[in-house]
């Protein structure tokens, strides 16, 4: 008689994946969402459990023939999963998404780091939520969503979801499903190319989410489909403290300042490789870092995803992140280098 191992069904507590250093996952399934889009089931080589919030996100090592590259995914999957997680890729232009759809196959591994940020309800609360998310964007969402029917969280939300066609939209007899288990879940799906096509406006949201103003909101997306929505959330009413969004459109980075004749220059030493450079004060580290030609890994560069997170030996920095580094990290004396600049001489951990 062939035995057949019950392993995979049981579930046993686990210890957590380590959310500050670069650790393997193991690729356990792939499967198309649509034609561009692929979903990967991926679970921590050593057995430990990644512990997440909605709207939380990785960051990748993706080894391609160009080079190491670090990309940001957000969980698509339900935080009450204890099997791995889910991120859904859409193949795009560069070296990035289109290697990992060639390359991450069952049985595959790639080194990740995090899981970090602070977009989802857990950093936004709210009683009544605007969900608005254009193509991949939908990811966080659809993790908010499968942690609510999951959790029985009676959830109270209007998703708007744009897409260039109705074969673009992601996941939508799940939301249907879902919806099912969510009662107060109104899914409302844009189609923005073909026959019946609309136009994503301030004009059509405030007519789609008539409760915009009273609601929390939620945007993910590119960054100028971010700013139509930003600024009819602000004209329809919608607070700062109840509008929240997200983007790994890294197409428009923060521009650097070109320092002045005059702008003092501080030295970076990095206390392992003895190495030293220049860095102006109103210059990044990371760009001082890159300018000298030196490794340090990267991503978001916007102080988000703390792919460049490093410990800070001594010295003073200004610093303006975007959730990318938690407070009792600073105090412990990590920085972000993409968005720090030295106010003094540094020595980095490096
Ligand atoms: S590269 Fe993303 S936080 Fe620095």
């Amino acid at each position: 008689m062939t035995m057949i191992d019950a392993a995979p069904w049981i579930t046993r507590r686990r210890r957590r994946f380590p959310p500050e250093a670069w650790a393997p996952l193991l690729c356990k399934a792939t499967w198309d969402e649509t034609h561009d889009v692929r979903t990967f089931l991926l679970a921590p080589v050593d057995g430990s459990r990644i512990d997440h919030d909605p709207g939380q996100f990785m960051t990748f090592q993706i080894d391609t023939p160009q080079g190491t590259v670090e990309r940001c995914y957000t969980i698509a999957s339900s935080a009450s999963r204890d099997g791995g997680i889910e991120i859904s890729v859409k193949r795009q232009a560069g070296a990035g998404s289109a290697h990992l759809h060639e390359t991450l196959v069952p049985g595959a591994t790639i080194l990740a780091f995090g899981p970090s940020g602070r977009f989802g309800p857990v950093s936004w609360p709210g009683e009544k939520y605007t969900l608005i998310a254009a193509g991949t964007g939908i990811t966080p969402i659809l993790s908010m969503l499968r942690t609510a029917a999951d959790r029985g969280i009676a959830l109270d939300a209007t998703l708007i979801h744009v897409s260039p066609t109705e074969a673009d939209l992601i996941a939508t007899q799940e939301i249907a499903l879902l919806s099912r288990r969510l009662p107060h879940l109104t899914y409302v799906p844009i189609i923005t190319r073909g026959p019946g096509a609309s136009r994503p406006s301030a004009g059509l949201l405030n007519s789609l989410a008539p409760g915009l103003a009273d609601s929390t909101v939620l945007c993910c997306g590119p960054q100028s489909f971010m700013e139509m929505v930003r600024a009819a959330a602000r004209d329809a009413g919608v607070p700062p403290e109840r509008y929240g969004e997200e983007s790994f459109d890294f197409s428009s980075p923060e521009a650097e300042i070109t320092p002045a004749a005059d702008t003092p220059v501080r030295s970076i030493s990095f206390a392992r490789t003895g190495k030293t450079f220049e860095c102006a004060e109103t210059t990044t580290i990371l760009s001082a870092v890159k300018a000298a030609g030196l490794p340090l890994p990267s991503s978001c560069a916007r102080g988000m995803c703390g792919t460049c997170k490093i410990f800070k030996h001594s010295g003073e920095v200004t610093m303006a992140h975007e959730g990318g580094i938690r407070q009792r990290e600073i105090d412990r004396g990590f920085i972000l280098p993409c968005v720090s600049r030295p106010l003094t001489d540094i020595v980095l951990d490096c």
